[in-house]
């Protein structure tokens, strides 16, 4: 971030292709600073989303229960000490040229300075929910102008994202991130165990206080330590168990990840799912009213539950909702810069986080040598260099005639959503088109939804509700008398977790979905990632590789139209 002004983004899972990477990310480090043109030893301030000293008396308290837990914070503390020695190593520097001061930043401090601070709003509440982060898991509190002022917050063991990942965890689905999957799994569950779940979370909203509380019977990490293991930059972090017996004993035995799903799964989803929604929009409540402001800036893994947000409108005071694209952890690095920015040094705000596109983005001549440097340029495939009417106008053509289109652009998205710079993009009127991606291209779980991209002004039409949502971290209902229009971006509840595409935030993307429109009537696209299994697409290369290894039909990189055959 360069004088207010937010330069460069990236996680670093999209340089080493290692999904959700942790470790030290040195080539995203070395990105950013590429592309401000700025030196190692110009760096003014450096901001680590990370207090080792917060919540001491806690940590203590556990620690002294816990002795292996003890043993992580140690080492939690010694990385901390070694950020300057990485960061001049990162450049193969001596660490005496950094000059910067060196800032740590609580964890959901930086949340709610992510979420905040770039928001359109002068005056808003702040609701920040995770699994764990400083030994906190939710913090809440309002920001106006530059400055944010914190409530309260919930401490260890206490944690709406440990809550919804036990049960993930529980229902057999054991990979870092699967949450996203078990709230796509809800939808085609009843709540029928709200009694359970009651007491697995407890939460009174007409009591003292905004807080929650877990019924630790059914949980194991207040008495192991929420075993984390994120050490190495190579790989992809895992989380120790978090359910206990207790789970089993009151909601019957644990699925096996390779088992079927049976209804009873689908039902105890939605039962997880539906005691998020009341004790999160509970919150929201509470806060809304004893703060009586009407926008809401909402950040940490828990706020990219699309469904939960949806429902803010309708369930709670709050009548404009932000939630910047990088809600999660990786989004801790422009909160705690921000933070540094507008609340230690005082700086006014001058920035609106008004698209994702903050990554690396390559020019023609890289992205030319990158056809003719691969098989594109040999026989078998059809390459032509288009200006952008005809480009956008053959690609909707080729995405109308039920093909399916790589969508290369510009700088990639911040944050774990394609938002229309990297993405896959297909035609959702055909019923058949979610089965046809699956088998061909993304090989995911059936009953994971697919997202649609639609025409900002169009969303009000389409869907219930036309609040924007640029960064697809909201899902609303399809209007009934449009959901067999669009079938394939529509999940079996009817609601679609939308991005709305103003020309302004991506002209390219508008141009594709207007021609669509154009030619069908519909102004909605079927949005997906562009990957397969991997952390999303970055550079031309890893684009072009993942059309030769899937069945994609044709590709769009900058300028250039690759179809198949001829
Ligand atoms: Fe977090």
């Amino acid at each position: 971030m360069c004088d207010g002004t937010l330069v460069a983004a990236v996680e670093e899972e999209r340089f080493n292709r290692v999904k959700y990477a942790a470790g030290f990310p040195a080539a995203a480090i070395q990105y950013c600073l590429k592309q401000a043109g700025v030196e190692l030893e110009e760096i003014d301030h450096v901001a680590v989303p990370r207090d080792p000293y917060a919540r001491l008396g806690t940590k203590l308290f556990y620690a002294l229960r816990m002795p292996s837990f003890a043993r992580g914070r140690a080492k939690v503390l010694v990385k901390f000490t070694g950020v300057r020695e990485a960061l001049a190593a990162a450049f193969d520097r001596d660490a005496h040229v950094i000059r910067a001061q060196f800032h740590r930043i609580e964890h959901h401090q930086a949340h709610l300075a992510s979420a905040f601070f770039v928001s359109p709003f002068e005056r808003a509440a702040l609701l920040s929910a995770d699994g764990l982060g400083d030994f906190a898991s939710t913090m809440w509190g309002s920001g106006s102008g530059s400055r944010m002022d914190i409530d309260d917050a919930i401490a260890f063991p206490h944690s709406l994202g440990l809550y919804y990942t036990a049960v993930t965890q529980y229902l057999g689905f054991l990979k870092f991130g699967d949450e996203y999957k078990v709230m796509g799994l809800a939808a085609y569950g009843e709540p029928e165990q709200m009694d359970a779940f009651r007491d697995i979370v407890q939460f009174d909203e007409n009591g003292n206080g905004n807080g929650f509380r877990l019924g630790l019977d059914y949980f194991v990490h207040h008495r192991n330590g929420p075993e984390m293991s994120w050490a190495d930059a190579d790989k992809t972090p895992t989380l120790g168990k978090l359910c206990s017996v207790g789970m089993s004993r009151r909601l019957g035995a644990e699925r096996a990840p390779d088992a079927a799903l049976e209804q009873r799964h689908r039902n105890l989803a939605a039962s997880l799912q539906a005691r998020l929604e009341e004790v999160y929009l509970g919150m929201l409540r509470k806060l809304g009213k004893a703060c009586g402001l009407k926008s809401i800036c909402l950040a940490g893994g828990v706020a990219f539950n699309c469904v939960a947000n949806g429902k803010i409108f309708e369930s709670t005071p709050f009548e404009r909702v932000y939630v910047q694209p990088a809600a999660g952890d990786a989004g801790l690095a422009v909160g705690a810069a921000y933070y540094v920015w507008n609340q230690k040094l005082r700086k006014p705000r001058s920035f609106v986080m008004d698209h994702a596109y903050w990554g690396p983005g390559f020019s023609p001549q890289e992205i030319r040598a990158a056809i003719q440097g691969s098989v594109l340029a040999r026989e078998g495939f059809c390459v032509t260099e288009l200006e952008t009417e005809e480009l956008t106008r053959r690609a909707a053509a080729i995405v109308a005639d039920g093909k399916i289109l790589g969508w290369f652009q510009g700088r990639a998205e911040w944050g774990p959503r394609a938002l229309g710079n990297r993405s896959i993009v297909a035609d959702p009127r055909r019923p058949d088109m979610k089965e046809i991606l699956n088998s061909r291209i993304k090989h995911r779980e059936i009953f994971r939804p697919f997202a649609p991209s639609i025409l900002a002004e169009a969303t009000g039409e389409w869907f219930e509700k036309s609040h924007p949502s640029p960064f697809m971290t909201l899902a609303y209902a399809v209007r009934p008398e449009k959901r067999a229009l669009i079938p394939a971006p529509t999940h079996v509840d009817g609601t679609g977790r939308l991005q709305t595409v103003t020309r302004d935030a991506n002209p390219r993307y508008y141009a594709l979905i207007s021609a669509f429109r154009d030619l069908t009537g519909v102004p909605v696209v079927l949005n997906t990632s562009f990957n397969d299994n991997e952390p999303i697409v970055c550079r031309p290369q890893e684009a072009i590789d993942c059309f030769l290894r899937t069945k994609m039909d044709a590709l769009v990189l900058g300028d250039f139209l690759v179809t198949r055959g001829r």
